[in-house]
């Protein structure tokens, strides 16, 4: 089934009062595409491998290389959390000398294969539950772009500053858009108002450096960021903040 297909019918499931389960369709739909443009569409929107290529590159230049600290983190290792097809592991692999991709969906055969086309071999892709299998203190740069949207509850986004706590280095510093709410706290979409795709998980900018900062050194923050890093398309949905350790001494 075609993507917009897809989108129409958990449209029609939301008219007619059905629930559609947030990470099941994250886990399952990638399964379904067959070839690479309509693999790499489903998780970035780009409408050829070209255009994957080219908005992957303004990306991670503009929202992660061109950034405070990232001159001066360490390149050994980076993970990236919700790497998708693998377009910013494409970039991030050049820039380190070994990229950790962390994700949720079925389908990494076809990631592999479109990191290969793009002679990427220092990469390695683990599910969600084999994080434990990145060594403790070894990462260097953890970064995370339109992910943390689409959770399912807070409970994750917890999950995820527990791994980061433990697999960042003593240097290393963490950069992670998420999806803002411009109300008070967290607002999570239930399974009857979810619609394939859309962002799920929507967390107040001031509630997310205080959940940070209770037990990292909050560096850097953004509230308000373009959509596009290629012409004006408005503001994002998401805010950004970046994080190193605390140092005990
Ligand atoms: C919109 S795509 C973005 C992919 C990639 N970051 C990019 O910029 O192209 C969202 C990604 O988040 C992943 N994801 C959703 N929930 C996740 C979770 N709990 N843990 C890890 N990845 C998750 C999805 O499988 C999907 O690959």
């Amino acid at each position: 089934m075609g993507l917009y297909l897809s989108i129409f019918k958990s449209k029609l499931f939301r008219f007619f009062g059905k629930s559609l389960k947030v990470k099941e369709s994250w886990e399952e739909m990638p399964s379904q595409f067959q070839d690479m443009t309509s693999f790499l569409n489903w998780f970035d929107a780009a409408k050829s491998i070209d255009e994957s290529l080219t908005n992957a590159q303004i990306d991670w230049v503009g929202r992660f290389k061109q950034g405070d600290c990232f001159q001066s983190v360490p390149k050994k290792n980076a993970l990236e959390i919700g790497f998708g097809g693998g377009r910013l592991l494409s970039q991030s692999a050049r820039d380190f000398d070994h990229v950790y991709g962390i994700d949720i969906h079925h389908n990494f055969e076809m990631s592999k294969l479109f990191l290969d086309t793009q002679g990427i071999k220092n990469v390695t892709l683990l599910h969600r539950d084999q994080i434990d299998l990145v060594p403790s203190g070894s990462i260097d740069f953890v970064y995370s772009f339109i992910v943390f949207q689409h959770f399912d509850s807070i409970a994750e986004v917890d999950f995820y500053l527990n791994q980061i706590d433990r697999v960042l280095s003593t240097d290393g510093v963490a950069q992670i858009y998420f999806g803002k709410n411009k109300n008070e706290g967290v607002k999570v979409t239930t399974e009857k108002d979810f619609i394939l795709r859309d962002c799920s998980l929507f967390i107040n900018p001031l509630a997310m450096r205080e959940r940070v900062g209770a037990r990292f050194n909050v560096l850097a923050y953004s509230d308000i960021l373009p959509k596009k890093l290629n012409g004006y398309f408005g503001e994002s949905v998401q805010a950004m903040i970046l994080f190193k350790k605390q140092v005990h001494r």
